[in-house]
C-alpha cells in the first residue's frame, strides 16, 4: 500500500497548498459533487438515471447482479447517493443503505423511488446491526490505511452470514511499479511542469489568472494481493475478481487525455495497451464468508 496524491491546479495566489487528508462526511460529499437533490436530476426517474447511472455505475450494477441472488438481503456500505442501490431496489432486490451520515438527498430519493432504509454507519468503528446475505461496498477502501482496512473487513465479516458474499470495488488501480512510476513520477512531474509554466506566464501582463498547485492527499493505493490477504484474515475467501476501465487513470493526465481524444489513433491504442490495461481503475472482488 502507498499514499495516493493528486495534483490539481486551481486559480489562486500562485502558492503550493498541501491538503490534509479529510475522510469526514462533508469533505467526501463535496468530492462527489454534493449529495443535494438537484431539481433537474430529480424531475423523474429517467432524469435521475440519465444524470447519475453513467460510467462506472452500470459496470458495478452488472457485476452485482451476476454475483448476488435476487432474494438476498443486502447491506450497502458507503452508499452516498445510492445510485446502484436504487437501481437494485427498483428491480426487487432488498437493500439497506448506509454511510457516515444520511445524505441530504435521502428524502428526495424516497419520493422518487419509494421508502428505503438508510443507516448512519462508520464501518471502521461499528458493526452493522443484523446479519446479511451480502454486503456491497463500492469506492470506499482507497480511503483506508492498514488499521482502518483491517477494521473494515472485521466488521463486514461479523455482519455476513456464513456463505454470505462481500462485493467490493477497490476504486483505484493496483499499486505496482508501473503504478508508482505513473502516479508519483509522471503525473506529479506533469503537474509541477504545468504549475511552473503557469507561474512564468503569470509574470507577463498577458495572463489574467494566477494558479496554485494543490497537493491533495487522496487516500491509498493497495495491491490486490494485500486486499485479498487482509480479507482472508477475517474469514473472507476470494471467490471471483475482475478488472475494468483502462481509461480513468490515463485520463488524469491532461497530456495523455489529448491523445485519448482520438481513441482510434495509434498513440491512444498504445497508451491503453501499455499502461491503461495494467492500471485498470475498477478492481472488483467477490469474497465469501467461510464457516
Ligand atoms: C467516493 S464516495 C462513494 C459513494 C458511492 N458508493 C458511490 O460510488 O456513488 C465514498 C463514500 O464513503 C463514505 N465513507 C467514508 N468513510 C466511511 C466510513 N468509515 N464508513 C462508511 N462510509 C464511509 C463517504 O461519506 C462517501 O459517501
Amino acid at each position: 500500500m502507498e499514499a495516493w496524491h493528486k495534483y490539481p491546479l486551481q486559480v489562486g495566489d500562485g502558492s503550493i497548498i498541501r491538503n490534509a487528508f479529510l475522510p469526514d462526511f462533508e469533505a467526501q460529499a463535496d468530492f462527489m459533487g454534493g449529495y443535494a437533490a438537484d431539481d433537474s436530476a430529480y424531475a423523474d426517474r429517467e432524469s435521475f438515471w440519465h444524470t447519475y447511472f453513467q460510467a462506472r455505475y452500470p459496470i458495478w450494477d452488472e457485476f452485482i447482479r451476476r454475483h448476488v441472488d435476487r432474494d438476498a438481503r443486502i447491506l450497502s456500505i458507503a452508499s452516498g447517493r445510492c445510485i446502484n442501490e436504487l437501481r437494485l431496489l427498483c428491480d426487487g432486490y432488498s437493500v439497506t443503505s448506509s454511510d457516515l451520515e444520511v445524505p441530504a438527498c435521502h428524502h428526495a430519493n424516497a419520493e422518487l423511488f419509494g421508502p428505503h432504509e438508510y443507516l448512519a454507519l462508520d464501518i471502521t468503528k461499528q458493526t452493522p446491526p443484523g446479519q446479511y446475505d451480502a454486503v456491497m461496498c463500492l469506492s470506499l477502501i482507497y480511503l483506508f490505511d492498514e488499521r482502518t482496512l483491517d477494521a473494515f473487513f472485521r466488521n463486514v465479516s461479523t455482519t455476513l452470514r456464513s456463505g454470505g458474499r462481500l462485493i467490493l470495488d477497490a476504486a483505484g488501480s493496483e499499486q505496482s511499479l508501473l503504478g508508482t512510476l505513473y502516479h508519483r513520477g509522471f503525473l506529479k512531474g506533469e503537474a509541477w511542469a504545468h504549475y511552473l509554466l503557469r507561474k512564468i506566464a503569470s509574470a507577463t501582463p498577458l495572463s489574467r489568472f494566477r494558479y496554485s498547485l494543490l497537493i491533495r492527499n487522496y487516500g491509498f493505493r493497495w495491491k490486490s494481493r494485500e486486499i485479498i490477504q487482509m480479507a482472508a484474515r477475517h474469514g473472507l475467501k476470494l471467490a471471483a475478481r475482475e478488472e475494468h476501465d483502462p481509461l480513468t487513470e490515463l485520463s488524469r493526465s491532461p497530456l495523455l487525455g489529448r491523445a485519448l481524444a482520438r481513441p482510434e489513433g495509434l498513440l491512444a491504442r498504445l497508451l491503453v495497451k501499455l499502461i491503461g490495461n495494467r492500471l485498470k481503475y475498477l478492481r472488483l472482488f467477490v469474497f465469501e464468508k467461510q464457516g
